[in-house]
């Protein structure tokens, strides 16, 4: 388990960016904290940190976006997902969901990952942010 502190906004990036580069394939984040935490924000620094270009947006309507990874001999594509709108199993089903995540070239992103846990495999990382004030993060990696 990690610790860590946030102090703005590019903090929460630059921790982000760290998380993407060690990315080695297959990984499974996460992400817990209320509305307005920075799960969105640490998922943009994931996304640089596995060089993607293209600047990433919230998929709390549409649920699940994909990127492609470019020259990367083991990722292929990051999987964001917001979980925050999703109704059921079947909805994810539809999403291809139960596919994506058996992919070891793929990185997948989870927001209010919590919502779906049961469906998640028990090698994933967890990250929880809870807000200390309206800058200030503290971030839990486990
Ligand atoms: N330390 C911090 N880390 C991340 N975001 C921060 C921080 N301090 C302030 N913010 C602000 O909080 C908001 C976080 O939004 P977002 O990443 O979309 O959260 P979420 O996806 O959890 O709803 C942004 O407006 C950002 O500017
Ligand atoms: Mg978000």
């Amino acid at each position: 388990m990690m610790n860590l502190i946030s102090n703005n906004e590019k903090e929460t990036r630059a921790i982000g960016r760290a998380l993407g580069e060690s990315c080695q394939g297959g990984e499974i984040f996460c992400l817990s904290g209320e509305l307005g935490s920075g799960k969105t924000t640490l998922s943009k620094g994931i996304a640089q940190g596995l060089k993607i270009k293209k600047n990433i947006t919230s998929p709390t309507f549409i649920i699940l976006n994909s990127y492609t990874i470019p020259k990367n001999s083991k990722i292929k594509k990051l999987i964001h997902i917001d979980a925050y709108r999703l109704k059921n199993t079947i909805e994810l089903e539809g999403l291809g969901f139960f596919d994506l995540i058996k992919e070891t070239n793929n990185i997948i992103i989870i927001e209010w990952g919590e919502k779906i846990k049961k469906y998640l495999p028990a090698k994933k990382i967890t990250i929880t942010i809870k807000n200390i004030n309206s800058n200030k993060r503290k971030i839990i990696i486990s």
